[in-house]
């Protein structure tokens, strides 16, 4: 069956790529982006592979996700599969925010995002939180944005692990026949911008990546895997930190990003 699959961070890299491969199979994909012009050229490199729509929003600005959202609402009557890939590692302008934007792209964006779009992943839809196999426990200060000193690979591995945790948390609150919640590390130092600029190397065939975001959106039978994390370099269903295996520690990652998204108080 022909699916609507949003992928955010579609302009580039892992999102681009699973995009293309996506709409050769005859799905309808929606990719999603921060930049008009390097949209604008996905659009017109995608467009011939099938149908494809794109939407616009700075994931670092709350606002902009939520009118996203709004767009999304208003524009489709359901979303088959929604994949929140759009990610950043490196920043340079990270300390001029009130919270780490790895937190706020990685770990609450997508959350919020995906709260606000839920009526239409409804009915058996799927969400796949693209993580990392780097993961590091949650400052919840940090996350609050109480405290910002966290460095770039320290502020990206607990923004990823926060975002497997509310994954879990979604997965526990929400029936499976309804919609099905999966995290997965693509695969480590896969040659992408983020890679490239992070570590300096070309890195692996960014086609493992894609193909695992492929498989995991349009796999038959999911229910019974909801909450589960996949672990692309060991190629299996596998636990991720500890941390996420509590729900009380899940639940308390989930209460701070609540708290972001509704502008309240940290203290
Ligand atoms: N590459 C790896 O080895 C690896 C390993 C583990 C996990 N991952 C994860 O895989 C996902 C894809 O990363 P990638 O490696 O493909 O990196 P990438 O090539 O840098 O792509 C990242 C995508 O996210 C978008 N993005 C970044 N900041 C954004 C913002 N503020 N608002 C909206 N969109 C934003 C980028 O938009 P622009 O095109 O405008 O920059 C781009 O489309 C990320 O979540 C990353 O953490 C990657």
């Amino acid at each position: 069956m022909k699916k609507i699959i949003l992928i955010t961070g579609a302009t580039d890299g892992i999102g681009l790529e699973a995009s293309k491969k996506l709409l050769m199979k005859d799905h309808h994909v929606v990719i999603h982006g921060k930049d008009a012009k390097k949209l604008q050229n996905c659009i017109f490199l995608l467009s011939k592979f099938g149908t494809v729509d794109s939407l616009i929003s700075d994931l670092s600005d709350l606002n902009s996700v939520r009118s996203l959202a709004s767009k999304i609402l208003k524009n489709y009557s359901r979303i088959d599969v929604l994949i929140n890939n759009a990610g950043v590692l490196k920043t340079t302008h990270s300390e001029k925010k009130r919270i780490d934007i790895r937190f706020v792209v990685n770990t609450i964006a997508p959350y919020l995002l995906t709260k606000k779009i839920l009526p239409l992943l409804g009915n058996g839809g799927r969400v796949i939180n693209v993580a990392s196999a780097g993961q590091a426990s949650v400052d919840i200060d940090a996350l609050l944005g109480a405290f910002t000193g966290l460095d770039d690979m320290q502020a990206y591995c607990q923004s990823k692990l926060a975002m497997i945790m509310w994954s879990k948390f979604m997965s526990n609150s929400i029936d499976s026949k309804e919609t099905v919640f999966l995290s997965v590390n693509p695969g480590s130092l896969l040659a992408t911008k983020m890679v490239k600029i992070a570590f300096g190397i070309k890195g692996k065939d960014v086609n493992i990546g894609a193909n695992v975001l492929v498989h995991l959106a349009i796999q038959e039978k999911s229910q019974n895997i909801s909450g589960k994390y996949y672990c692309n370099d060991s190629k299996q269903f596998t636990s991720p930190h500890q941390d996420a295996l509590n729900p009380k520690n899940c639940s308390n990652v989930v209460k701070a990003i609540d708290t972001v998204i509704s502008g309240g108080n940290y203290t």
